[in-house]
């Protein structure tokens, strides 16, 4: 069902499950102080595990209710918020968010969206919100409204209409808890832009296709099969061969007969961000089995939409019992 601006922070504020838009991707929203809320988020999502969410708030103030600014910390809110990044910080023991929300960490991830309504929404339910993307496991993340209601038709969701995304992928995860800022996740604010601010090298853990997905003590839920569209990735493809669906990218792309999306025909990759989540789902909606993936660049935001499609064609988890 779709809701307006004061059904929605009514339904949040009563336990309910909202959809809203940020500036990265949609994100399924549930009070972070309720538990019962918060594992309605699980539910509904059909997450196999709890893996710790984001709690968004308002300001950088509210913020520093929940977590520990360090003075790293302090200087990326003051410089990327609000916008695209999530900083992990030590959680404060009197902070009010349910444990499941943070699965029971020391840690807690905040963030303050650059979305004029997700602001005008976290100001009106006046509580920390806790909000994986708007999509059911495994898939793609949303960006649009219409995407959201593709993912939880039939189910007790309120889509609060937002409008499409303007960068499209999640927000970039650092953990600013100790004295080397750790890039958890690639995302919205590129890693050259964290260096700038803080004049440190940012360290990231290896992006070995074969550890993607193995466990680590610092970004639990990093499933090695996230953003998978149901077709195969073939990545680093030079062209798409018979029945293949071919996601392009820049101004040299291949001719190809079948199913066919250019991220950026210029070869900008802040456009190739904003259009990736859709384009999956577009190719996808085509019925291949495989999508051919030309290679990318890998500095600025090509780092985050690498990480995605890497992730995107990682062998899939199969469950072995019904979750
Ligand atoms: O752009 C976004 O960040 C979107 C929109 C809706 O805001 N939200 C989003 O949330 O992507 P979610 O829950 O899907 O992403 C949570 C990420 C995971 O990679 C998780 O491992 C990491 O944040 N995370 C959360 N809490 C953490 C913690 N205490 N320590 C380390 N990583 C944490
Ligand atoms: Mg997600």
């Amino acid at each position: 069902m779709d809701g307006s601006m004061a059904s929605a922070s009514e339904r949040l504020r009563a336990g309910g499950l909202v959809a809203f838009a940020t500036e990265t991707v949609y994100g399924l929203g549930a009070d972070a102080t309720n538990g019962r809320a918060v594992a309605t988020i699980f539910a509904v999502k059909r997450r196999p595990s709890f893996n710790p969410l984001i709690m968004h708030v308002p300001s950088a103030e509210i913020a520093a209710l929940h977590g520990v600014m360090s003075p790293l910390a302090r200087r990326l809110a003051d410089a990327f918020w609000p916008g695209p990044l999530t900083i992990v910080m030590q959680r404060r023991s009197n902070s009010a968010v349910d444990d499941l929300a943070t699965a029971g960490l020391a840690t807690i991830a905040l963030r303050v969206p650059g979305h004029p309504m997700a602001l005008e929404l976290l100001r009106a339910v006046d509580r920390p919100v806790a909000a994986p993307s708007a999509n059911r496991s495994g898939r793609v993340s949303p960006t649009t409204a219409a995407h959201v209601r593709q993912e939880f038709e039939g189910m007790d969701v309120m889509v609060l209409e937002g409008g499409a995304t303007v960068v499209g992928l999640e927000s970039t995860v650092i953990d600013a808890t100790g004295p080397v800022p750790l890039l958890l996740r690639p995302g919205g604010v590129t890693r050259e832009a964290v260096e700038a601010v803080l004049g440190i090298a940012v360290e990231r853990p290896s992006l070995d296709p074969d550890e993607i997905g193995a466990p680590r003590p610092n970004s639990p839920g990093q499933l090695a099969s996230h953003y998978a569209p149901r077709a195969r990735l073939r990545l680093e493809a030079t062209e798409a061969l018979d029945g293949e669906a071919l996601l392009a990218f820049g101004p040299l792309a291949p001719a190809h007969t079948g199913p066919s999306y250019n991220l950026s025909p210029s070869g900008d990759l802040i456009e190739a961000a904003t259009r990736l989540f859709a384009g999956l789902r577009w190719l996808d909606a085509s019925g291949v089995a495989t999508i051919a993936v030309m290679p990318i660049p890998t500095h600025d935001l090509g780092e985050a939409i690498t990480d995605r499609l890497q992730r995107a064609a990682a062998p899939r988890r199969v469950p072995s019992s019904p979750v």
